[in-house]
């Protein structure tokens, strides 16, 4: 009998396929996956891959972002319903009241969003070049959405523009507590405090280093520190143990999960690669509309 990751192997070499998975899909998916990435990585490979068929192990609005710049290929999901929340915590009406309001704003969209809030924003920026970006625009009105925390963090370093936030959050990450950071620290007094820029900004106060998950698994690599107190999802901590297997990683909570990126088994990349079920369709008038917003992204990030 085929074991489950050989089968996955033989049907990525079969049909040309690439897997790409963010660091928060389980331990197991991230082994066979060819690029584990944090979210802009991740669109870059997209854009960079000859593959015929990419499997994208990871939310929604990854999947959809990947068949934008990518029209002509196969894009899959290994689920369907694994989706980002805080994507659905932002309206096109808010953005059309703000663009009224603020005749010099740009709209900056989090990656994290919804194909129809791409269509009415400026520019996409993810957590890892959200600051290098809104720094770039020539507007001095700049309407961050969907993530407050996020956008709170870039005006502070930015602080010559003018920020309005829109009121979403990953639940995720603005559920870790100050109390739990400070007991961390309590606990494991020589640890680094890392955070990601998804967490509250008392927390973000507490943290030693604000970065993506890529920034945090660069900055633990690089750092002669041995411990380390994590303030994001706990997938990171697969990557961070495999770089680094003599340094030790503490959540700065327990049950840091993303129940959604948690949805995406081997089993289920298994069966979509080899049944070419759950392909992604971006309307192609709305992937119109939208896709500039990624392509600005990636011109803007180098
Ligand atoms: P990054 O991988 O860009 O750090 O984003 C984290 C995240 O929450 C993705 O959903
Ligand atoms: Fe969304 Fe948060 Fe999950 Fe990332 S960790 S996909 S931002 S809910």
């Amino acid at each position: 009998m085929e074991y489950i990751e050989d089968e996955i192997l033989r049907l990525k070499k079969e049909k040309k396929a690439v897997i790409l998975a963010h660091y928060y899909v389980p331990d197991e998916v991230q082994e066979i996956a060819d690029y584990i990435g944090d979210s802009f990585a991740l669109s870059k490979k997209a854009v960079e891959t000859d593959a015929k068929i990419i499997v994208f192990a990871g939310v929604r609005f990854m999947g959809e972002s990947a068949k934008m710049l990518n029209p002509d290929k196969k894009v899959l999901m290994p689920d369907r319903t694994a989706d980002c929340p805080m994507a659905h915590m932002a309206s096109v009406k808010t953005v059309e009241e703000v663009r009224r309001r603020y005749k010099d704003v740009a709209v900056v969209c989090y990656i994290n969003s919804t194909t129809e809030l791409k269509a009415v924003s400026d520019v996409c920026v993810t957590s890892s070049n959200a600051v290098h970006i809104v720094k770039k625009l020539p507007n001095q009105t700049i309407f961050f959405t969907p993530d407050k925390n996020l956008g709170h963090y870039v005006s502070t370093q930015v602080p010559e523009k003018h920020f309005i936030l829109n009121d979403g959050f990953c639940p995720r990450h603005d559920s870790i507590r100050t109390e739990a950071v400070a007991l961390a620290k309590e606990q494991h007094p020589e640890a680094l405090f890392l955070a990601h820029p998804e967490c509250s900004k008392d927390v973000l106060a507490m943290a030693d280093y604000i970065g993506s998950t890529s920034g945090i698994i660069q900055y633990a690599t690089a750092s002669p520190a041995k411990e380390f107190i994590i303030g994001t999802e706990n997938g990171v901590m697969y990557e961070l143990q495999t770089k680094n297997p003599g340094k030790v990683f503490y959540p700065a909570m327990e049950d840091q999960y993303c129940i959604n990126m948690k949805k995406v088994t081997l089993e289920k990349v298994r069966n979509c690669l080899r049944d070419e079920t759950n392909e992604v369709h971006v309307d192609a008038e709305l992937s119109r509309r939208a896709v500039h917003v990624l392509n600005r992204m990636l011109d803007l990030a180098k």
